[in-house]
């Protein structure tokens, strides 16, 4: 609910248990006076200070403009026509208008809410309208913000927040979530320290180093109290997220990168910012997941896939199965194999197209290599098929070879500064997704590709960073806005590929989880974790990204030991408990299996289908960080009837684990099964279970896994 008062300016923003208040002060300034507990009361508008001048660097301010008293490193930074940089936006008007706002070419939180818009005008011909969206079933409250040129000359944007949030204090921690390939999004945590810090990229893509989303929390807060902010950006390219501390307090700014963007605004035209995602928790860490979680889930998967109750589809993917090593006849037995264990859908990976047996060739010729599968992708989709299996394959649209037809016929497809060496990574380029006509060239090869045969599942993969980031399209003066209309571009290609095919179920995956963002969760309902399927190892990177992505996007499958990463084994049970808990398939040479081995899996693939929507659809309970002492997490129903318990390592042996969403009174009936043991049918009390937790078994084994099913009685 959104409370705007006209009379004195007063905008209360209201999800179920938070309150997000802002004002206009007597001059005009727009004020954040409140983000916490849901509240009724105000908080007080600062009377205006008698010395003016120095009073804008101590306010807290909801959209703070460079050069005028207010002397925080600035993150919203223009040039006007006349080489002046300083801007003095005053408030203008407000309106609450009903659903939420698109928000043109990007991706966004949708479907319910209610809208804000915030207008401030500086005088000199600048209008930004601050865009405040409210979910308030998922305590979620977005911000974007449209910057136009509202005057007679043109005026370039140097950086442009999507939203800026001060917070009165400066005793907070923050939480960032980093890594490399094979580790990406590993939790950080450190008090704010002053001055300045932040994390981001300028990679084009937010890249395996930071995650677009950070946490901001009292030092006390743990996994199940305290207060936590959590904040992630709507994107998918490169970004900022920053903390400053001051004597004034903390102010995190987040949006896009400044580094490499400049974007020119023509008299009346408008620059529209990526959305950044909101939710406060007085229930520490774990309760602010779950909000992101449930505005995931609820608000920004699209329309198929947000129906959590559809069954995602049980893969084989081909990759650590055969690499680029296969003919079509290797390929069936692996689906015959793959069919055997339980899988509803055949991933064909790298390797299939033109040329293809190694990375150092034919990205952009999207036609199947007929040496390896004679009667093409629709002969092989059509064999697939009859073994009952459905078809997917794998594609990475926004590369090219340099050994490539395509590359050969449009050599200035590619991103290339003219006089400079052209950077090769993994002996690839990319395409300059900003042009228009080199997104239509791909878009024709996917078409021509998807149209051949029932293609039921798409990998887009990317696997490289951007470089050498200039445009022909462009003008020497516009080359600022590259990195952003390639991410545009990016995302009107996907849009235009799940409206043309609605039902087809597209990964996203960036040589593993390099793009995990809220933006390409719009497209696609799921995205590759990590390539790096090693089950100790997933168990940090699983945990990390669950700070703000549900367990049902994060693609995890279950692979051969030893790990092809990292070389290491582990039990079959503490593998499948880190990919059951994702979106689950299968990673290896079944062929290798003999029947009775791949009978062994199917209980497993028989437990995925059979706690499939509460997967999907359940909360999320950290139980034990995976810190070395053991990792535990719980799936559960809402109201506590039923969940599934999953837990991995020595360390926990013979522990008990306390499950906090049991309901003191009822009674439990618990299946386990951990490496080497079965368990049927234990009761316990759900206040036993809430206070003094569930008895896991004392294993033997290198990394043993506990899968759990608990279930109250009538
Ligand atoms: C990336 C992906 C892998 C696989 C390979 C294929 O590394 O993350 O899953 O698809 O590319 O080249």
């Amino acid at each position: 609910m959104i409370a705007y008062d006209p009379t004195n300016h007063t905008c209360a923003l209201h999800t179920a248990h938070t309150t997000y208040q802002l004002a206009a002060d007597a001059d005009g300034r727009l004020l954040h006076l409140y983000y916490g507990p849901r509240a009724g009361a105000f908080r007080t508008v600062p009377p205006p200070h008698n010395d003016p001048g120095c009073w804008p660097d101590l306010l807290p301010q909801e959209w703070p403009a460079p050069g005028l008293g207010d002397n925080h490193t600035p993150f919203f930074a223009l040039d006007w026509a006349d080489g002046s940089r300083a801007a003095d936006l005053r408030f203008a008007g407000a309106e609450v208008c009903s659903g939420t706002e698109p928000l043109p070419g990007l991706p966004s939180f949708h479907t319910g809410g209610e809208t804000l818009r915030v207008t401030l005008q500086d005088p000199r011909g600048l209008t930004v309208t601050l865009l405040y969206a409210v979910f308030e079933d998922c305590d979620l409250i977005t911000r974007a913000a449209v910057v136009q040129n509202t005057g007679t000359t043109p005026l370039t944007l140097q950086g442009v927040p999507s939203g800026v949030v001060d917070f009165g204090r400066k005793d907070l921690d923050l939480i960032t979530f980093d890594g490399a390939w094979a580790g990406e999004r590993t939790p950080f945590r450190a008090p704010v320290r002053p001055g300045v810090q932040s994390v981001g990229s300028v990679g084009g893509i937010p890249t395996h180093a930071h995650n677009p989303a950070v946490v901001l929390c009292a030092p006390d807060a743990t996994e199940t109290s305290g207060e936590c902010w959590g904040a992630a950006l709507v994107y998918s390219g490169n970004f900022r997220i920053q903390t400053e501390r001051t004597t004034a307090g903390i102010r995190l700014s987040a949006g896009i990168e400044p580094y490499g963007f400049a974007w020119t605004l023509a008299p009346g035209e408008c620059f529209v910012t990526p959305e950044l995602a909101l939710v406060y928790s007085s229930r520490g860490l774990g309760g602010m997941s779950r909000c992101f979680h449930n505005a995931v889930r609820g608000h920004l998967l699209r329309a198929r896939w947000q129906d959590l109750t559809a069954a995602r589809p049980v893969l084989l993917n081909s990759w650590e199965a055969c690499y680029f090593d296969f003919n079509e006849e290797k390929l069936l037995t692996l689906a015959r194999a793959a069919k055997t264990a339980g899988a509803d859908l055949f991933v064909l990976d790298d390797g299939w197209f033109r040329g293809r047996n190694s990375d150092t060739t034919s990205l952009g010729d999207w036609a199947a290599d007929t040496a390896k599968l004679p009667d093409g992708v629709a002969g092989l989709c059509s064999k697939i098929r009859a073994l009952g299996l459905e078809f997917g394959i794998w594609v990475e649209p926004e590369a090219v070879s340099p050994d490539s037809d395509l590359f050969r016929a449009h050599p200035d497809w590619a991103l290339q500064i003219p006089g400079r060496d052209t950077l090769e990574i993994r002996h690839q380029y990319t395409l300059d997704f900003s042009r228009a006509d080199v997104r239509e060239g791909i878009w024709q090869q996917l078409t021509e590709l998807l149209d051949s045969c029932p293609i039921s599942y798409l990998k887009w993969d990317m696997n490289r960073s951007l470089a050498n980031v200039w445009s022909a399209a462009l003008p020497a003066d516009r080359q600022g806005e590259v990195y952003h209309r390639y991410v545009l571009g990016l995302y009107e290609l996907q849009q235009r590929l799940v409206d043309r095919y609605p039902d087809l179920l597209l990964e996203n995956c960036a040589g593993g989880g390099a793009r995990f963002d809220l933006g390409m969760l719009y497209y696609s309902s799921q995205i590759w974790c990590s390539d790096n399927t090693d089950a100790l190892d997933r168990l940090m990177i699983q945990y990390g990204t669950s700070f703000f992505y549900p367990p049902c996007v994060m693609g995890a499958h279950y692979s051969t030991v030893p790990n092809h990463t990292t070389g290491r084994t582990a039990s079959v049970e503490a593998r499948m408990a880190a990919a059951l808990s994702g979106t689950f398939g299968f990673e290896l040479d079944l062929t290798r299996y003999t029947p009775a081995q791949l009978a062994e899996l199917r209980p497993f693939v028989d437990f995925y289908r059979a706690h499939g929507a509460l997967l999907r659809t359940g909360s999320l309970y950290r139980l034990c960080p995976p810190d070395g002492s053991g990792a535990a997490w719980a799936i559960a129903a809402p109201d506590g009837s039923e969940a599934v318990v999953f837990a991995s390592d020595r360390a926990l042996d013979g522990r008990c684990l306390v499950l906090p969403f049991a309901v003191p009174g009822k009674m439990y009936r618990a299946h386990i099964r951990a490496t080497g043991q079965e368990l049927q049918n234990h009761r316990w009390d759900g206040e036993e279970l809430a206070v003094h937790g569930l008895p896991l078994p004392d294993l033997r084994a290198d990394l043993p896994g506990y899968l759990c099913y608990l279930q109250q009685e009538d």
